[in-house]
């Protein structure tokens, strides 16, 4: 008998999304982002972000379910974020995951965010091995974590960004090149016409396995308000911001991986979309003999399908589930 239909909850941030999961494969899921409506205030505004979820958790799940040709009442779980994140917008989804599980008498899990960014791959290339290496790097984080089985060993958190996450480095620094907000994906765009090695910016390398970003965005900012007056050759910048983003990433993943010798590095979270990241990772892997896997766009940034591909696995590893009143944990730690 197959494993039942695991649906999946996201609202830790500014997206909502609904996942449906049945034994490792992905059936449907569907986003609902409130991106645009924090784009004037240059980052997000929680209490936007938790109407938002409101407004968009009930037909994200319909839309989920739609598209899998599915009923709510097939869903035999349900999965859900329960932290880190934004608490308003992480409270939102619990209240529906909580109602759903509820109303029909099905098992509740609740997922730790970061557990769900890993499993994403899951979805396109299939089970993890183990042990393997995580670099996840997004608008919140950045943070290399050593994976075995997911659904029953810890992560082990190798280490984390001292100060600003990368994605938050490219938002921050395209905000000061007069770029659109959400910057990363700016900042790739106009990078395309631009030379990486036109502006000399620093490589910030602490040592362990942690990251640090601010330098790198102040000297940044500082070479563009240098131009006071001139013309700033924003692709240059993007340009070279992006190479020296890219260059740290994957030094330190790739360092990360043979330091532990782990032959498999996976890369996932929002700046997992970087062009050049992408590139220079495989690069690098390549030189290394390390498999790299990305999955992915769609399930690079946040989604109800990676929730539900935890939630999946603890099904599947018959994991205790939570209990009704359980809560959210805005700074959960791994
Ligand atoms: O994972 P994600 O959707 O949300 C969380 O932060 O959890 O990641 C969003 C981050 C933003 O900082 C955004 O600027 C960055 O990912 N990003 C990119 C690209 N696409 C998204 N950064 C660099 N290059 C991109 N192509
Ligand atoms: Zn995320």
């Amino acid at each position: 008998m197959s494993s039942p239909i695991v649906l999946g909850i996201e609202s830790s941030c500014d997206e909502t999304g609904a996942g449906l999961v049945r034994d490792g494969r992905l059936l449907a899921h569907a986003v609902a982002s409130s991106m645009d409506e924090h784009a004037r205030y240059g980052g997000v505004v929680p209490e936007i972000a938790s109407r938002s979820h409101l407004h968009s958790l009930r037909p994200v799940v319909r839309r989920a379910l739609d598209e899998a040709g599915l009923r709510l009442a097939d869903v035999g779980a349900v999965a859900v974020t329960t932290g880190p994140g934004l608490s308003g917008a992480l409270q939102v989804g619990l209240a529906g995951a909580k109602g759903i599980a509820y109303a029909l008498g099905v098992p509740l899990y609740g997922v730790h965010h970061l557990a769900g960014h890993v499993a994403a791959d899951t979805l396109e290339h299939g089970p993890l091995p183990d042990p393997c290496m995580v670099l996840i790097v997004s608008g919140g984080h950045t943070s290399l974590l050593l994976v075995r089985d997911l659904a029953r060993d810890p992560i082990v958190h190798l280490g984390d960004t001292l100060d600003d996450a990368a994605g938050e480095c490219f938002d921050k620094v395209a905000r000061v090149f007069g770029l659109p907000y959400p910057g990363g994906p700016a900042i790739d765009r106009v990078a395309r016409d631009g030379d990486a090695r036109a502006v000399a910016l620093p490589r910030p390398l602490p040592r362990s396995h942690d990251f640090s970003f601010s330098g790198l965005k102040t000297a940044a900012a500082r070479w563009a308000e240098g131009h006071a007056g001139r013309a700033l050759p924003v692709a240059d910048g993007a340009a070279s911001l992006q190479e020296a983003v890219a260059d740290v990433l994957t030094r330190k993943a790739v360092a990360a991986c043979a330091e532990h010798g782990v032959g498999t590095l996976v890369v996932v979270g929002g700046v997992a979309a970087n062009s050049r990241v992408r590139s220079l990772a495989e690069e690098r892997c390549r030189a290394a003999g390390i498999e790299l896997r990305v999955p992915p766009l769609k399930l690079c940034t946040d989604n109800g399908a990676m929730i539900a591909a935890v939630g999946d696995l603890l099904v599947r590893a018959g994991a205790e589930p939570a209990p009704l009143d359980v809560s959210i944990d805005p700074s959960a730690p791994l």
